[in-house]
């Protein structure tokens, strides 16, 4: 399994309960990037630009799909082509996580450790808007996280 969405739609949250629900390891690829770099995200955005911190995570996809688990991806991970045509190619069950923009703004605009989320408001509401079809051409599922964490779960294991 794959999951992918916007930052604040709850991945890392629901990974691991998938994890534990299925004994699944998970894993995450902001951490595998920072394993990999010996750098923080924030750093890596400073110092090489999203530009080079796409092409860590391209990395780091790649090596994670070796690997049986759950998957956690960054928000932004469906933006760098070779990225977004491995994960629409898949035959992983790929889940979008999304919850209405309000929502994601309030869990992530206090957060200095993503460096897209802390611009305005408008500048982090055209991201979402201009990365929503992109998760929706990737996604097999597409799951609204704001009904809480157990009814995400059973929308994911059981889907209607
Ligand atoms: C990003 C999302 C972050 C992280 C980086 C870039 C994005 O992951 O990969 O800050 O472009 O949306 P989360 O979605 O886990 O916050």
């Amino acid at each position: 399994m794959i999951l992918i969405g916007f930052m604040g739609s709850g991945k890392s949250t629901v990974a691991k309960a998938l994890g534990d629900r299925l004994g699944q390891d998970v894993l995450e690829l902001d951490g595998e990037i920072n394993e990999l770099t010996g750098m923080t995200i924030p750093e890596i955005f400073a110092e090489e630009g999203e530009a080079g911190f796409r092409k860590y995570e391209y990395k780091v996809l790649l090596a994670a799909c070796e690997n049986d688990g759950i998957i956690s991806t960054g928000g932004g991970i469906i933006t760098y082509d070779d990225s977004f045509e491995i994960i629409r190619n898949t035959d992983r069950k790929v889940i979008f996580l999304n919850a209405p923009f309000d929502f994601l703004y309030e869990r992530i605009s206090d957060d200095n450790t993503r460096p897209l989320a802390s611009r305005p408001r408008e500048q982090v509401k055209a991201l979402y808007d201009s990365r929503v079809e992109r998760y929706r051409a990737a996604a097999d599922q597409e799951v609204d996280t704001a009904c809480g964490l157990d009814e995400t779960i059973e929308s994911i294991l059981s889907p209607t």
